[in-house]
């Protein structure tokens, strides 16, 4: 029988009697005694985290946040104290008066931080009992997470979690200050808003002073943060929670938190050099590393290029190689046809990868396939010669001129996707990463910051049959690139700028267009027409027309970059109360439904389709 079950099975055998507090209050956190503090008589409060009982002896793992003291019940010392102790439990809440000593030879824990010392208990307090809990509150624990979240308040006691908050607690603090010391103005922007535009659905509110009407909850203070620098505020900032209604993953939440910020008269350099400094300051000051400043940059063209993606882990090598000059004109049709067609053929060459399976291979083209790629052709670069399904159809010279560019090695292997280039870039960018990890080619201890500049301002959105903006329709074009509107908008380079670290995205930003007739402009190229532009926007055109400064900001995912910090692999584990990835809380039951007069009074009807 597991501990768990065995308490469970004797906490039949009474209910503890309860305490009140009294004038009792903790001397000491449950982290902090040691040999300076011996002989010392100390109050503690905090939770059972296990009992031991000795013969003769009660020994009481006891915690609170910080850590966990060992207190001991001896009947020599408290006969009473003692006897009420074998009724203790898992999780019960007490509070014990007694002194410091040393453990006996041979009985220290060096993995604790207190683990010199133990206190023995004259008195006892039982503040609360508890029910033995649905799974057992320590680090280091398999516990399905849906359990975890159902009872957060409990994952929460665990010193992994609680320590990830901490963090998270810490590292708003230095933040609000670094703002603060460069002249930022926090001001808190309306959360009962109108749409703004960054690309997911809106979270909308009935209204129901304004029957049919609704608010929208905020993707993110974008409008307002421009309007405060056309009101003069020059630099704002904000930690600020928003909302996006869209299909979530390990990094995304629908409600999420981003530091944002916003300056006028400003240019690019400014704000990389401002925000080095806070990123510095806060790996600085909560992980103790020396991040290396400036950060590197890339424009997005090369980033594309080179990894595939505009988030490249640059922890690691695995670049891809353009090979379509090489391969356009050999036998394969799967290159010719996509090269035809106006696609492209990319390689990535593993090295000592001529160690995979079969298996492997296969694992890998599936891999591929996710990402839309027909197949996956590979080379392996034997000591006797090239294996491969397609080795065949490359003469001579085009292996030769394949070796030269792709820096072949005996025992690699070289993937090879053939297509468009999006489907090119999604599969290889992929790929690398999954290699990277799977090879364990990764430093995971290294943190590589990267500058990604000059986005497109604009992509083909095929769905929707027009073009959308990259960033959002604020971003102002880069001015030599202007003239290109009408012709080549997709050619029209942006002012947009993102951070990523270790290949995840964390910021994002953008100068912002200042000038009415170049947003106009934008508007048009985006195939939003006036009317639409004043129905969505209109505050927001019209406030330029007021004398706007120039001004650019940018906002990082705050969770995000908590979750690097803390080495966590989920956004959930450093959000107190996080949603899953159905967008529940499956400890509230949010969302719910309403009640009837409550949709009555809004004036909402709810149609049964799209219910379950
Ligand atoms: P963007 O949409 O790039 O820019 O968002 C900025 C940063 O917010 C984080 N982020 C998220 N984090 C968790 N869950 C989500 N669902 C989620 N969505 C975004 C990312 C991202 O880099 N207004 C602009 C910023 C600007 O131009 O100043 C904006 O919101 O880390
Ligand atoms: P097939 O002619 O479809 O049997 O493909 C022959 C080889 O080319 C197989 O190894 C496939 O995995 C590979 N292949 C198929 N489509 C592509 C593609 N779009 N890009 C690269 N390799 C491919």
């Amino acid at each position: 029988m597991s501990q768990l079950a065995q308490e469970a099975d004797s906490q039949t055998t009474g209910v503890a009697e309860l305490d009140s507090l009294g004038d009792w209050e903790k001397s000491h956190d449950c982290n902090s005694l040691g040999r300076s503090q011996l002989d010392e008589t100390v109050t503690l409060t905090g939770w059972v985290q296990r009992r031991r009982d000795h013969g003769g002896l009660i020994f009481i793992d006891l915690r609170d946040k910080e850590g966990i003291t060992q207190v001991v019940f001896d009947p020599q010392h408290n006969a009473m104290a003692h006897e009420r102790a074998h009724a203790l439990r898992s999780e019960y809440v007490i509070a014990v008066q007694g002194k410091v000593r040393f453990r006996p030879e041979g009985m220290t824990n060096p993995k604790l931080k207190t683990g010199e010392i133990e206190v023995i208990v004259k008195e006892l307090k039982i503040l609360n009992t508890s029910k033995t809990p649905p799974f057992q509150i320590e680090d280091d624990i398999e516990v399905n997470e849906n359990i975890r979240l159902t009872y957060r308040y409990l994952d929460l006691r665990r010193q992994k979690i609680f320590g990830n908050l901490m963090l998270r607690h810490r590292a708003a603090q230095l933040t609000r200050n670094y703002f603060a010391n460069h002249g930022f103005i926090e001001v808190e922007t309306p959360v009962l808003t109108k749409s703004t535009p960054e690309g997911a659905r809106d979270y909308l509110v009935p209204s129901r002073v304004n029957p049919g009407r609704f608010y929208a909850l905020p993707q993110s203070p974008q409008l307002f943060k421009q309007l405060l620098m056309m009101a003069g505020f020059e630099r704002y900032f904000q930690i600020v929670k928003c909302f996006r209604d869209e299909d979530l993953r390990a990094d995304r939440q629908p409600e999420f938190t981003q530091v944002d910020l916003e300056m006028s008269f400003i240019r690019e350099e400014t704000i990389y050099r401002l925000i080095e400094g806070w990123i510095a300051e806060l790996f600085r000051q909560l992980l103790a590393v020396q991040l290396p400043l400036p950060f590197a940059r890339m424009t997005y063209a090369e980033s594309m290029e080179r990894f595939g993606t505009d988030r490249p882990d640059l922890r690691f090598g695995l670049e891809l190689c353009d090979i379509t000059d090489l391969v356009g004109a050999t036998e394969f049709r799967v290159f010719k046809q996509a090269i035809e067609r106006g696609g492209m053929v990319k390689a990535i060459r593993l090295p000592a990868g001529g160690k995979l399976s079969r298996k492997d291979l296969d694992d890998l083209i599936e891999f591929a396939k996710i990402f839309g790629a027909q197949g996956m052709a590979w080379i392996k670069i034997q000591p006797d010669g090239w294996q491969s399904p397609v080795a065949k159809f490359l003469s001579d010279e085009v292996r030769a001129k394949l070796a030269e560019r792709l820096q072949i090695e005996i025992g690699d292997i070289i993937f090879f996707v053939a297509d468009q280039n999006k489907v090119v870039h999604d599969t290889l960018g992929n790929l690398r990463v999954r290699l990277g990890n799977q090879m364990g080619l990764i430093d995971t201890s290294s943190y590589n910051f990267v500058w990604i500049t000059h986005f497109p301002l604009f992509e083909w959105d095929r769905e929707e049959k027009r073009y959308s903006s990259v960033h959002h329709p604020f971003t102002a074009p880069l001015e030599e690139d202007l003239q290109l509107l009408t012709k080549n908008p997709e050619k029209v380079r942006s002012r947009a700028y993102d951070l990523v670290l270790n290949g995840t995205e964390i910021g994002g930003g953008s100068i912002r267009i200042h000038r009415q007739d170049v947003q106009e402009r934008i508007f048009g190229a985006l195939g939003i027409n006036q009317a639409a532009a004043q129905e969505k926007f209109g505050f927001l055109l019209e406030a330029l027309q007021y004398g706007a400064p120039p001004h650019g900001g940018i906002a990082f995912g705050f969770d995000r970059l908590v979750m690097l910090l803390t080495g966590s692999s989920s956004i959930r584990d450093v959000i107190a109360f996080p949603k899953t990835q159905k967008a529940t809380c499956l400890m509230s039951g949010a969302p719910a439904e309403p009640e009837i007069g409550q949709l009555l009074e809004l004036c909402v009807k709810i149609e049964q389709r799209g219910r379950t």
